[in-house]
């Protein structure tokens, strides 16, 4: 009865993950327009604060899904993650160096955002592939109890 339960919120769980990925692209697109419509300075480090915090987030729901199902890549795409992490440091640093800059909001979506889809078609989907194979274990049970 526990593992039907940890099955089912697992879905729940998964499907929470993709409709995150959806936000993390808008938030990169977001990013890249405020830069290149000039906004404020202020406005700027909004979205790129508002980013990093919903990609930690993101981040975090999926390595726990990874740690609890018992995922054998966990280790390497958590550092996957944190590459992401501070890629959106390096934007943050290049705004820094020079605001006007015409090729920033290109890097954005160049690196950010092709980081992204990168890692959501290969690793992420491979750990979805994974996960829905029937491989997972029940290390959930162990945390519940
Ligand atoms: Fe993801
Ligand atoms: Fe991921």
């Amino acid at each position: 009865m526990m593992g039907k339960k940890s099955n089912k919120d697992g879905r729940i769980k998964h499907l929470d993950v993709d409709g995150q990925h959806d936000e993390v692209y808008a938030k990169v697109k977001k990013l890249a327009s405020t830069i290149k419509n000039m906004g404020s300075e202020r406005e700027v480090f909004h979205r790129l604060f508002s980013l990093s915090k919903y990609a930690r987030m993101h981040f975090m729901e999926e390595e726990k899904l990874m740690f609890i199902s018992g995922y054998r890549q966990h280790q390497e795409h958590k550092q996957q993650h944190a590459e992401f992490i501070r890629k959106i440091g390096e934007i943050k640093s290049a705004y820094h160096d020079d605001r006007a800059s015409q090729t920033l909001p290109k890097i954005v979506q160049d690196t950010l955002g092709k980081w992204l889809r990168q890692h959501i078609e290969t690793d992420d989907e491979a750990f979805k592939v994974w996960i829905n194979s029937g491989n997972r274990q029940t290390r959930s049970i162990m945390i519940e109890s």
